[in-house]
């Protein structure tokens, strides 16, 4: 029983903010008299050194005291004696374990938030240096069209973007308070929800008591937007996986990101880029974990709820290192500019600039226009030539009304130099997404 109970494994890394609550909820009941002022400051005092022996890794964790919660109680009357017991009043361990989880939730998303900016910063950063690279842009990871990779790395910019609207919008949901809700039913003592509230930075106090200790959704919202986001990094890192493969050889991860292997010393193994592929597999575990444990529960609080944390935090550590590994990779990566511009004119990438010059330049439907570009590639794949290798009397035979101008859209820096619709890969598009993704960077 002692075993199967106990949280304390887990649930210690709640300290401050069980100690923050428990000051918070003391002078409220301070504030309203429920407690003398005496028995506040010792409750205060005591609680204050509570938290730097823990702090100081002096406390013995001790299963049969079950929680952090009965930890702290437990020590603070060790040090004050019988006025600790009155901390309790007005309060259950139910409303005191969402709040503490609820200030840890908020924490972890605000640290997030902070490693996503400086991710954000290292994309733009890098997406400056190379606005006008042009790498192959892919469909079906078959080349397509050319784009550059200032261009690419600007669409990571784009979905960090949303990943920190999510945890934002996930924050200002959690952010009240189940202080005071007691064990389900609220309490008959005349507490002052919005000081507590207040004093812990929350919004306001939640509205009902039996939704408020019964409610994990702001953690399963929390994971739900930490899913997409390790799902983004897990694209990006796939990208490095192919990118370093020596048939694309586009980029070089710094030392400090792969590691030899034990047997071929030629290897530069990106096993970086593939540990944060995995570590979605964590990510969404957690989700699943906990939208099972909380599945079929009637309201309010059941035991069933102390199994929430350790999948959050596991996962909030894996997406964390994640993150960390992938700004680093991004900030460090060498880009060898030729390969990708060879690659970018591989591929016959350039055949839709052909069929939109037909629209454009010979007034041709842009159905038929595909039709005639498709048999100059074949003719150019027949001769092992590049579209620009053929001559003007070679494309004629197959349609006589092209003229020399052709040739003006048939290379790669051209291609990308002409998609200046707005958010397109043209180098002068870029530079204005990275100056507007800049401004409202620092604006927040
Ligand atoms: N350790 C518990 C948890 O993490 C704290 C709440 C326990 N409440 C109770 N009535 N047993 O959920």
């Amino acid at each position: 029983m002692k075993n199967i109970n106990a949280s304390i494994d887990i649930d210690h890394v709640l300290f401050r903010h069980d100690i923050a609550g428990s000051k918070a909820h003391c002078r409220m009941l301070v504030a309203t008299g429920i407690l003398t002022a005496a028995d506040g400051e010792a409750i205060l005092g005591g609680l204050d050194q509570v938290e730097e022996e823990i702090a100081r890794g002096e406390m013995a964790f001790d299963p049969a005291l079950e929680d952090i919660h009965m930890h702290v109680e437990s020590r603070l009357r060790d040090l004050i004696g019988e006025a600790a017991g009155r901390l309790h009043t007005a309060r259950s361990r139910n409303d005191q374990v969402a709040t503490d989880f609820k200030l840890w939730t908020r924490a972890a998303i605000d640290r997030l938030d902070a490693d996503l900016q400086a991710f954000q910063q290292a994309l733009l950063d890098r997406a400056e240096e190379h606005a006008d690279t042009l790498m192959p842009g892919f469909t079906h990871l078959q080349t397509a069209q050319p784009v550059t990779f200032g261009h690419h790395l600007m669409a990571y910019y784009e979905m960090i973007r949303r990943d920190r609207g999510r945890l934002a919008d996930c924050r200002a949901r959690l952010n009240e308070s189940p202080l005071g809700s007691a064990a389900l039913a609220g309490t008959s003592f005349p507490i002052d929800r919005h000081m507590t509230a207040a004093a812990l930075g929350f919004d306001r106090p939640t509205a009902n008591s039996l939704d408020a200790v019964s409610d994990r959704d702001f953690a399963l919202e929390f994971m739900a937007a930490l899913n997409l986001a390790a799902m983004h990094l897990s694209r990006l890192a796939e990208e490095l996986v192919v990118w370093t493969s020596a048939g694309f050889g586009f980029v070089r991860l710094s030392d400090s990101f792969s590691t030899g292997s034990s047997i071929m010393p030629q290897k530069r193994n990106p096993d970086a880029a593939e540990l944060v592929r995995a570590k979605l597999g964590r990510v969404n575990g957690a989700y699943q974990t906990l939208l099972m444990v909380m599945k079929g529960l009637p309201l309010a609080y059941s035991k069933d709820m102390q199994e929430d944390k350790e999948p959050v935090f596991d996962a909030v550590e894996a997406y964390t290192l994640s993150l960390a590994a992938m700004t680093g990779m991004v900030q460090d990566l060498r880009v060898d500019a030729a390969k990708m511009a060879a690659a970018a004119g591989a591929g016959y990438s350039t055949a839709t600039d052909l069929a939109d010059w037909l629209v454009r330049g010979a007034n041709l439907p842009f159905r038929d226009a595909h039709h005639v570009t498709g048999r100059i590639v074949k003719l150019a794949e027949d001769r092992g030539a590049a579209l620009e290798d053929l001559s003007l009397a070679d494309m004629q035979a197959i349609d006589a009304r092209i003229t020399e101008d052709v040739f003006s859209v048939l290379s790669v820096e051209a291609s990308a130099a002409s998609r200046t619709s707005f958010g397109g890969t043209a180098p002068r598009q870029v530079r204005q997404a990275i100056k507007t993704a800049r401004q409202a960077l620092t604006a927040r």
